[in-house]
């Protein structure tokens, strides 16, 4: 059984108005279980929808999504978030910034668990003492800090952690890297593969770093115009460099991908 299946999806925003947008255009994905995918595409290619569409975040004009084989399709948003973790750009998204690190990992740990949210006992503190020090950040002894006063990579690792530490059934990642710094990105990222291997998680990261797209993952798919244009996986990706996905991509779609900031990482 697939972790993930979407199943046609189709969303236009502003339908029926002159600035209408065909933003998922009959986008169709098996993902495995276990399979880390990396996710490509210009500016507006649609790679934040999808994963909104993943998400719940709105209504969709046609198709379906399973998820370990159950039809989501219905769910609202907040049912979909006991099962899947995210994280974006901005690390303040989807943390409490006036908690502190440990309120925050009994929050998203209790999604889970299911137990009251007050209930941080000793035995809960001691197991985020340890989940944090294996992140080897320094985080370990400032589980009384506030999220707010962390630095941006600090918040990415604790953020990480709490997507993940329900143990998820898939994992979406939305350029989560892009507001660091080369070096701390770097680091979140070894972090992330090192999460994801540990746990056995099924992921999907979207980045505009080529690089990071062919290394990190098993899998790479390119989106464009609302759909997927480039899937590849196994020895082809192996032997792909980023001209030859450059190439490849171009061959697809006809023309080249272009993204703002993948230009400037050129
Ligand atoms: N809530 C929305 N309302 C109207 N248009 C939207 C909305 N969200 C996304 N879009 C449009 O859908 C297209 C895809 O956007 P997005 O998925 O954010 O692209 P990407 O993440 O690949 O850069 C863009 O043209 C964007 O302007
Ligand atoms: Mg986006």
């Amino acid at each position: 059984m697939n972790a993930l299946q979407l199943i046609g999806l189709r969303k236009a925003f502003e339908r029926g108005t002159p600035n209408e947008k065909l933003a998922l255009s009959d986008v169709s994905l098996d993902v495995a279980r276990g399979d880390f995918i990396t996710v490509l595409g210009s500016n507006g290619a649609g790679k934040s929808t999808l994963f909104n569409a993943i998400l719940g975040k709105f209504p969709l004009d046609r198709g379906r999504i399973l998820l370990d084989g159950e039809d989501i399709t219905r769910w609202k948003d907040y049912r979909r978030a006991l099962n899947i973790g995210c994280l974006y750009q901005d690390p303040m998204r989807g943390t409490a910034p006036n908690m502190t690190i440990e309120e925050n990992l009994a929050l998203a740990y209790t999604r889970k668990a299911s137990r009251s949210f007050f209930a941080v006992n000793r035995r809960d503190s001691g197991y985020f003492k340890k989940l944090l020090k294996d992140l080897n950040l320094g985080l370990e002894d400032r589980l009384k800090t506030r999220m707010g006063l962390l630095s941006g990579g600090q918040r990415q690792a604790a953020s990480l952690l709490m997507a993940t530490i329900a143990e998820p059934k898939l994992l979406l990642l939305d350029e989560h890297t892009a507001a660091l710094d080369p070096a701390t990105a770097e680091k979140v990222m070894a972090l992330t593969r090192r999460i994801v291997a540990e746990r056995n998680l099924t992921c999907l990261m979207i980045t505009h770093n080529m690089q990071s797209a062919l290394n990190v993952g098993n899998r790479t798919i390119i989106m464009d115009n609302g759909g997927i244009v480039l899937d590849v996986s196994g020895q082809e990706r192996d032997s792909l460099t980023v001209p030859g996905l450059l190439e490849l991509f171009r061959e697809r779609s006809g023309k080249a991908l272009d993204n703002d900031r993948m230009l400037l990482e050129r």
